[in-house]
Formats: structure tokens, sequence, C-alpha cells
């Protein structure tokens, strides 16, 4: 499986900060923002990945992250000229799928939870259709809402219901297979003059081939888009890194757990960043034995 990141758009919701700095590069507490979708999609175990984003905006992020040989991946960008809407991303990204299945994240999406790797890779594992996330919330009126059936099978989604007909608010996390970019280039732009992701997903709903995955107690997602939420996810990287000296996003470590760096190249990260917290964390990551632990998480103990 591929991965998008859709890191352009316009993020009006953030004017004047977002004036001449993209959304996706500011500061989620200790790290870009685009660390964390990127994060979400190294723990579905996705490598390569396509980055896109405004003309204006796309050198910095080829600047910051390279060409994801530093993660053991694969970078490739695209620029976007226009925000014409989410479901653009399979359309520009048409020849970076090829003939694969595709995961796409927003570059302003972070999940976070202690069994979302394992949900990742169980939807990375994706053979047909498409599935989507349902994230319980108090009030669902601003969201995508989606309504499933007792086999978690999507039977409605609406954009911003004034009556929602569930709970479940659809991150910006999205598992298809291939047929996607054809779906993108048939669904017609809606009132508002955008690709919407909620057609492509209508689509799949009518095949009977939407899953969706409810996320309930013990997961925290955050769109950042706004000013209020960017400052709420800052307070949660914070309050979770520094309790539990865990690292949220460390994309150094993840690469590492996932046997796509070598302990030698996790360390040299962890001396170039060593002033920092998490290049202390890195330090802590290389001297654990990771193996033992690895045993542990794979036996029958955590086999729920
Ligand atoms: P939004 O938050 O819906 O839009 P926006 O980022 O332009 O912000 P605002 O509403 O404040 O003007 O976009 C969700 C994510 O998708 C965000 O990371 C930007 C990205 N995006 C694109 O890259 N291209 C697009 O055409 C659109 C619509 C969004």
């Amino acid at each position: 499986m591929k991965g998008i990141i859709l890191a352009g758009g316009s993020a009006t919701r953030l004017y004047p900060i977002t004036l001449a700095v993209s959304k996706q590069m500011l500061p989620v507490y200790d790290k870009p923002m685009i660390y964390y979708p990127l994060s979400t999609l190294m723990m579905a175990g996705i490598r390569e990945v396509l980055i896109i984003s405004t003309p204006v905006h796309l050198p910095a992020f080829e600047s910051l992250l390279g060409d994801g040989s530093k993660f053991g991946m694969k970078f490739e960008y695209k620029v976007q000229e226009k925000p014409v809407g989410l479901a653009d991303a399979f359309i520009l990204g048409a020849d970076f799928i090829g003939d694969d299945n595709v995961a796409l994240i927003l570059g302003d999406n972070m999940v976070y939870g202690s069994r979302i790797e394992r949900v990742l890779k169980a939807a990375s594992n994706l053979k047909e259709g498409g599935i989507i996330f349902g994230y319980q919330v108090a009030d669902p009126t601003s969201y995508g809402v989606v309504e499933i059936d007792k086999t978690g099978k999507a039977i409605s989604i609406e954009e911003k219901p004034a009556v929602p007909k569930s709970n479940l608010a659809v991150p910006g996390i999205y598992f298809y297979d291939n047929e996607v970019t054809k779906i993108a280039k048939e669904i017609k732009p809606s009132e508002r003059g955008e690709l919407e992701i909620t057609d492509v997903n209508r689509v799949y709903m009518e095949k009977g081939k939407l899953q969706v995955i409810p996320l309930g107690n013990g997961y925290a997602w955050f769109d950042t888009g706004s000013p209020d939420r960017l400052s709420d996810a800052a307070d949660f990287v914070k309050a979770i890194e520094l309790r539990q000296g865990v690292q949220i996003a460390c994309l150094e470590e993840i690469a590492y757990r996932n046997e796509w760096i070598s302990k030698e190249t996790l360390l040299e990260y962890a001396n170039k960043y060593k002033k920092t917290e998490y290049g202390q964390h890195l330090m802590r990551v290389a001297d654990q034995d990771w193996d033992t632990y690895k045993d542990i998480y794979n036996s029958e103990l955590f086999n729920f």
C-alpha cells in the first residue's frame, strides 16, 4: 500500500498565522505538524509516500523531509496548483499510486491511542473497497458523519448534518483499493466547487464496500486547522510527552521499530538532536532492548 499526505489548502481559518507559512509546517508542541500524519502512515507500515502541497510551500517540505531515505522510506512530491478538493489527491497521485492500494491522510490530522498501530496495520491490509474511521464525538454537527450497521459497514454519510444520524465523525484518514483513482476522476465538483472525499466514500458505500472502524474510548483525534484545535493538540502532545517520557510522532523511532533504519542511523539522529528531548528520547530508544519488547508485544498477551 502507498500513502499520500495532502498538505496544501488555503488554511484561512488560521489567518494571519498562515499568510506566509504553510499550516502543516506550524509546530504542534515540539514538531512540525506534518510529522504527525507522516507518523500515522509509518505506523500503518507504509513506506512509499507522496506529499502534495501548494506551488509556494512544496519546496519547504522537500527540504524538511528529503527523499525519505533517512527514514528508510521513499518520498515523492507533487504540486497542487489550486485547492480543488481532497479527492484531487487521487487524480494528482494516479501515476504514483500505479496498481497499488492507497491511504490518504490530511496534513493537519493527528491520531493517537494505545492500539492505534494495530488498527492502522489492519486497515492497510485492505483487500477490496475502502476503510475509514468513525471517531466518537459529543457534537458531530461540524463534521462528516457516518452511520454504520452492526458489521461496521457504512450506511449513510453526511457532511455537517444539522440532525446527525450517529455520533461518529469521519477523521481525515482513508484507505482505498486501486479503484479510487477511477472513482475520483468520475465524481463531479460539489456546490462549493470541490472534489469531495465524501462523494468518493459514497460510491464505495453504495457498493456495500465501505468499512468503518469505530475509534471509541482511548483514542485521540485532532484536526489542527483552527487556533483552538491547534493549541489543544499541542497541549495534548505536551501532556503525554512530559508525563510519560515518550514522544508522539517520533519518525526515527518508528522507522527503527519498523526495522527500516539501523541502530547506527538512529544514533546519528539522536546525536544530531541531542539538545532536545526528541534527541534524548532517540538515545533511550537505542538503549532499550527492543527485541525483548517486540517479543512481548507479539506474544499471546497482546493478541486482543
Ligand atoms: P481543510 O482544513 O478543509 O482546508 P484548508 O486547509 O484550506 O483550511 P481552511 O478551511 O482554514 O481554509 O483541508 C484539510 C487538509 O487538506 C489540510 O491539510 C489542507 C489539505 N487540502 C489540500 O491539500 N488540498 C485541497 O484541495 C484541500 C481542500 C485541502
